[in-house]
């Protein structure tokens, strides 16, 4: 069984995603990690616009990397969505995430693409969403949560330009495959966000 979960930035897909693949017993794979990964070997090396540097360092990615804490930082996550422009770094990482998913026994795979492009026979398709200002308010929590000082407008002002950025992206944009699900979980909490999920899902694969 393969689910793919897409939706914007800190719309609670990744929490969602580890959840769905504990339910199911299926592997988990939230793949911006991945294109945070490749910006952050490209930033130590001083090559972030390098986008064939950039494909060697996703061909050769050591998965044991992918639970680095570094690559939760904000420069990971502006650099990744410098490196994911790059048809090189996606292709590369297209591979990756396809070989995941077709091990057994199954994965859930969390992003922007996954319905639309890299797992495009999925069993199950989800699109997450909930409002800017909503994922703001969850975005300055968790900083909250970290000890960390926020400003909670500057923290909307960023979702706003990464949503346009992966929307409007050429090459692979963040958008629902025409058979997904659309969640919105902004009125909803994360167990209840959970539930209604797993409800699609059971639908869904009952239904395939
Ligand atoms: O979900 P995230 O914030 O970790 O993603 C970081 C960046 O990676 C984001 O700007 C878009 C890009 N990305 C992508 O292009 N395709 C994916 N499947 C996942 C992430």
């Amino acid at each position: 069984m393969i689910i793919a979960i897409d939706g914007p930035a800190a719309s609670g897909k990744g929490t969602l995603g580890r959840r769905i693949a504990a339910h199911y017993g299926l592997r988990h794979l939230d793949t911006g990690l991945l294109y945070r990964a490749v910006a952050l070997k490209l930033i130590h090396r001083d090559m972030l616009d390098d986008a064939d540097a950039g494909a060697e360092e996703a061909r050769t990615l050591d998965p044991a990397f992918l639970a680095d804490p570094m690559l939760r930082s904000e420069a990971a996550g502006a650099g990744a969505s410098i490196v994911s422009v790059y048809p090189q770094v996606r292709q590369a990482l297209l591979e990756f995430q396809r070989r995941f998913a077709s091990e057994a026994p199954g994965a859930v795979l969390d992003g922007r693409d996954i319905g639309t492009v890299i797992c495009p026979d999925a069993d199950a398709k989800l699109f997450v969403i909930a409002s800017a200002e909503e994922r703001a308010r969850r975005r300055a929590l968790e900083l909250r949560g970290r000890g960390e000082d926020v400003d909670e407008e500057a923290i909307l002002a960023d979702i706003r330009a990464r949503d346009h950025r992966d929307m409007s992206r050429a090459n692979a944009p963040l958008k629902a495959a025409d058979d997904a699900v659309t969640l919105d979980t902004t009125a909803l909490d994360a167990d209840a966000a959970f539930a209604a999920a797993v409800a699609i899902v059971d639908r869904l694969v009952a239904r395939a």
